[in-house]
């Protein structure tokens, strides 16, 4: 997929440790929206340099049916610049930006892609960025990192690395997280920005997955970061408006249309009270149920 259309699907974004290329190699074979490959934590310290050297060389050569897009280092972890030098001028679709704690590291990584699109002779801004947002300083700072810069498509909430920055107790229903958790999904609806939820380790469990996954939709995420490819088929699909969902808003913007012809701001329908929000939940169905794949 080429990068024509801002609106992306993104339901699912695979993690693939860039020093795997067994793993990378599969890729070509999964029906996945975006993939992901990791030169940070997926990757031992002593294999940095081998995973940008293999990262790099499969998006220049592969086919890739997805998304392609690499995550650098920390902005300050002294791996960022040689990852971007490595990686940039094999034109990824968008780079993921790790554990941002403030505005000034979004761009700055801008900044350098910038430099490296110039060196090309490419035209600027064609290569997006995504910011994970992990870290208490990255929650504080919401509002500047998600009106950072003009290459910004989404932020990706990780929940272990901010759990284990405030020093919070993982738990199975994940209170612990759930006001960093909500504050990524509404900084990026303000900012007009994607928002991309927390991964679920146990890659066994596709029950509890999609349980997990199916909280994330209700807290507004449009998709989430999976790390295994069995996790791919019930993400998409726990962010994917199904057949009845669908026929429903249908039903409830058109008997919208007809109240409002006659006048009527709200009006019932099955039972329930339908006025604006309703309607405008309904319309975002719709939207979501079209965009591109
Ligand atoms: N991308 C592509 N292929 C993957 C994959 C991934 N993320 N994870 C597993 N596979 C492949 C395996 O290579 C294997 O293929 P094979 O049978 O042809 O060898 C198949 O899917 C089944 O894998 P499985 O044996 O169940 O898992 P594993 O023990 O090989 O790997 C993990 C488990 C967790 C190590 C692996 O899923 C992984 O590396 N995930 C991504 C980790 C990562 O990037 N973390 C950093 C970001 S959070
Ligand atoms: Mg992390």
């Amino acid at each position: 997929m080429s990068n024509g259309s801002p609106i992306r699907a993104r339901r699912a974004l695979l993690y693939v440790p860039g020093s795997d290329a067994r793993k990378i190699e599969k890729l070509p074979t999964l029906s996945v929206d975006s993939a992901c490959l990791d030169l940070e934590d997926g990757v031992a310290l002593n294999r940095k340099v081998e995973a940008r050297e293999i990262a790099s060389r499969a998006l220049q050569s592969m086919q890739f049916n997805c998304e392609r897009l690499a995550r650098i280092n920390a902005v300050g972890s002294g791996l960022e610049a040689d990852d971007l030098a490595a990686i940039v001028p094999a034109k990824p679709d968008g780079i993921v930006i790790p554990k941002v704690a403030d505005g000034a590291q979004v761009q700055w990584v801008s900044a350098q892609i910038a430099n490296l699109e110039r060196a090309q002779g490419w035209k600027s801004g064609e290569i997006g960025l995504i910011a994970m947002i992990e870290s208490a300083r990255g929650i504080v700072n919401l509002r500047e990192i998600a009106s950072a810069d003009a290459r910004l498509r989404a932020l990706i909430f990780g929940a272990e690395d901010y759990a284990a920055d405030v020093g919070a107790i993982r738990t199975r229903d994940g209170d612990e997280v759930l006001f960093a958790r909500s504050a990524v999904a509404t900084y990026a609806a303000a900012f007009g920005l994607q928002a991309i939820d927390l991964l679920y380790l146990d890659f066994g469990d596709i029950e509890g997955l999609r349980r997990e996954a199916r909280r994330g939709a209700e807290l507004g995420f449009s998709g989430m970061q999976i790390i295994h490819p069995d996790q791919i088929a019930p993400v998409q699909e726990a962010f994917t408006p199904d057949a009845s969902a669908i026929v429903q808003a249908k039903r409830i913007v058109e008997a919208f249309k007809a109240h409002q012809s006659e006048g009527k701001g709200a009006f019932a329908l099955d039972g329930k009270m339908v006025d604006m929000p309703i309607v405008k939940a309904a319309e975002r169905v719709l939207a979501r149920a079209s965009i591109k794949v």
